[in-house]
């Protein structure tokens, strides 16, 4: 996830660009760059780091210009450096891009042989080497632009602007978001709204397959699939500046909750070969060969991250039939564990900058494992130190309280589990289809999901008050429990606990009063008719129930004083969907008992201390 601006009018472009580029600062800062054209030359200004840098960095050289795009980044591929950094320029073209381009590598490997010089590690290098291609055969830029696409696989928002037509941008729209403001004799492009409501209210939402022609006199579309130019209605906007950062949500944390169809896809991309049944293994650095003799597993990770780590172990134990540890970070250093020959610890990480788990993470390679990253931040501390890593691609994330992160790593380990269990003949290529089938149709499934928002907040209003709160699973689900309860804890400052159901009754069922809710995760799986009895122990000391299940099941509705219904899935991602209304709940809870949503008390984004 990255942020694209682009501007055309009379005014100074390159403030404008500063200025759209901090506003879309969220989306990503890792680097970043700006484009311009003075009469017909093009400049390049880039460099590693945030905006700011960016800024001091030109601010000596009192730049001019009246047309311009701007990128700040948020890698995909390639490490953070200025050679990586947007806009990417080939001869008179320059590209700034959001999205990721599938088909990169054969695309580059291919225009390599033909003579194209490659600079940086990008998948968006090519796209520029691609319209260069077509505008050399004597085409317009649109026209290039339009037989370069042909050739694009994957989702991508760009902004293109050429030395030999000095006086618009074009931008192109698929699967990754791109809108046009619209004012009097100028236009900006960008990747979200707040980059310039400063001086626009009038947008225009361009659709997939769009390829916008920006001008100071006006804007044309035509559309890729219509084959022909289209007509995109301009609304106007009447966000405030604030409520627009947050893409119109109150907090970064529902964004981020609302954003998971589009960060599940995105960790999805390019990643199965749904033809064959088998996962794409380059990026991981780790062979089929490795994965045939691994004879152990250790996942460890901290807080969330842990919980999508027990996750793991039921789908990795489940698929693969390799033993897996599970371990919290902070615990595993200091229990001089015995790594076996053939061992592979799997840390899961956000940030890749968590003190504990980079400590465990050393730790386990000093003593001869191997280790896979699943990781959010391309370039961080664990990436760099991993001997393989499965970014999440889910974008930034700012809300303290991590969501799409969360059912992005599940994303990956089911993934992951599939590479394995291929890789060591426990699962048949028509098998890995069937589960690639399911997973293809998550995003989906996640935006149905999304629909129990209202439902979710009307609980929460019945609850909001309460002093303590347990949270019951079982299985696969038992981690969504643990879920829920640090949630509610983090952000609302409500006591809770997550238990394995089957426990209640060796202690914690003595709790149970009508003053403390008992929410039970109770999907239609293997051990629904067991949790269902532990919904019945509750019932019957007098307890309230809340439950989270799957649509039509009637049999929890009887049980349960309130419920939530969620789309079915396979038995591995039921706890991405369960997930969905056990984050919104603890959100609205919070946000009733006036709390600090994004930024809880006590606690940081990145916990990068011992
Ligand atoms: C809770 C939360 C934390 C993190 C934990 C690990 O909502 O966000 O518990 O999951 O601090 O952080 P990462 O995944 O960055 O290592």
């Amino acid at each position: 996830m990255c942020g694209i601006i682009g501007y055309i009018g009379s005014r100074n472009a390159i403030p404008i660009l500063i200025n759209g580029l901090k506003k879309l600062e969220y989306r990503g800062y890792d680097s970043a760059g700006i484009s311009f054209l003075t009469g017909s030359q093009l400049g390049v200004r880039r460099c590693a780091g945030k905006i700011r840098e960016l800024e001091g960095f030109i601010q000596k050289e009192k730049l001019k210009s009246t047309i311009g795009v701007g990128h700040t980044r948020w890698a995909t591929h390639g490490k953070p450096s200025e050679e990586n950094a947007h806009p990417h320029r080939a001869g008179g073209i320059v590209v700034v891009h959001n999205g990721i381009i599938e088909n990169y590598f054969e695309l580059r490997e291919g225009m390599k042989k033909e003579g194209h010089r490659f600079t940086s590690e990008t998948d968006t290098e090519v796209i520029c080497h691609l319209i260069l291609t077509y505008t050399q055969k004597g085409l317009s830029l649109e026209e290039a632009t339009k037989e370069a696409l042909k050739h694009l696989e994957g989702a991508y928002a760009l902004g293109i602007m050429s030395e030999a037509e000095p006086d618009r941008i074009l931008a192109v729209k698929n699967d990754s978001p791109l809108v046009v403001g619209l004012g009097e004799g100028e236009h900006f492009i960008a990747s979200d709204i707040p980059a310039f409501l400063k001086y626009t209210r009038d947008v225009m939402i361009l659709e997939n397959g769009d390829i916008a022609s920006v001008s100071r006199s006006g804007v044309s579309v035509w559309n890729m699939h219509a084959g022909k130019k289209v007509n995109r209605k301009v609304e106007q906007i009447t966000w405030s500046p604030a409520m627009a950062e947050k893409a119109g949500f109150r907090h970064f944390m529902l964004k981020e909750i609302f954003e998971q169809p589009r960060a599940i896809a995105d960790t999805i991309r390019g990643r199965i070969s749904l033809e064959q049944g088998d996962v794409n293994l380059s990026e991981f650095s780790l062979k089929g060969g490795d994965l045939k003799k691994l004879n152990k597993i250790y996942l460890v990770a901290c807080g969330t991250s842990w919980h999508a780590a027990l996750v793991g172990k039921y789908m990795i134990e489940d698929m693969v039939r390799v033993p897996c540890d599970v371990d919290i970070a902070s615990e595993f250093r200091y229990r001089k564990p015995i790594i076996p020959k053939g061992s592979l610890m799997i840390v899961i990480t956000q940030s890749g900058e968590t003190a504990d788990t980079l400590a465990a993470q050393r730790e386990a390679r000093r003593l001869g494992a191997r280790v896979l990253t699943i990781c959010n931040v391309v370039g961080s501390t664990s990436s760099r130190e991993a001997d393989g890593v499965f970014y999440t691609h889910s974008g930034p994330e700012i809300g303290v309280a991590s969501t799409k992160a969360f059912t992005t790593q599940l994303t990956a380990l089911y993934i992951f589990s599939v590479a394995l269990a291929r890789a060591r003949g426990r699962l048949g290529a028509s098998e890995a289809q069937d589960l690639f089938h399911e997973l293809l149709q998550l995003p989906e499934k996640v935006k149905a999901a999304l629909e129990c928002n209202d439902a979710v907040k009307k609980i929460a209003r019945k609850y909001c008050r309460v002093r303590d709160f347990l949270y019951l699973g079982r299985g696969i689900n038992y981690p969504i429990a643990l879920e829920g309860a640090l949630k509610l804890k983090e952000i609302s400052y409500i006591h809770a606990e997550g238990y394995p159901a089957g426990e209640m009754k060796h202690g914690p069922i003595a709790l149970i009063d009508n003053n403390m809710p008992v929410l039970a995760v109770a999907p239609d799986d293997n051990v629904l008719e067991k949790i269902l009895s532990n919904m019945e122990e509750v019932k019957s000391r007098g307890g309230t129930l809340i439950a989270v299940a799957n649509e039509g099941n009637t049999k929890v509705a009887t049980r349960a004083t309130d419920a939530v219904y969620m789309p079915r899935t396979n038995y591995y991602l039921t706890p991405v969907i369960m997930s969905i209304p056990i984050h919104l709940l603890a959100y609205h809870i919070a946000v009733l008992r006036k709390c600090n949503v994004d930024q809880p008390r006590n606690l940081a984004k990145s916990v990068t201390v011992e």
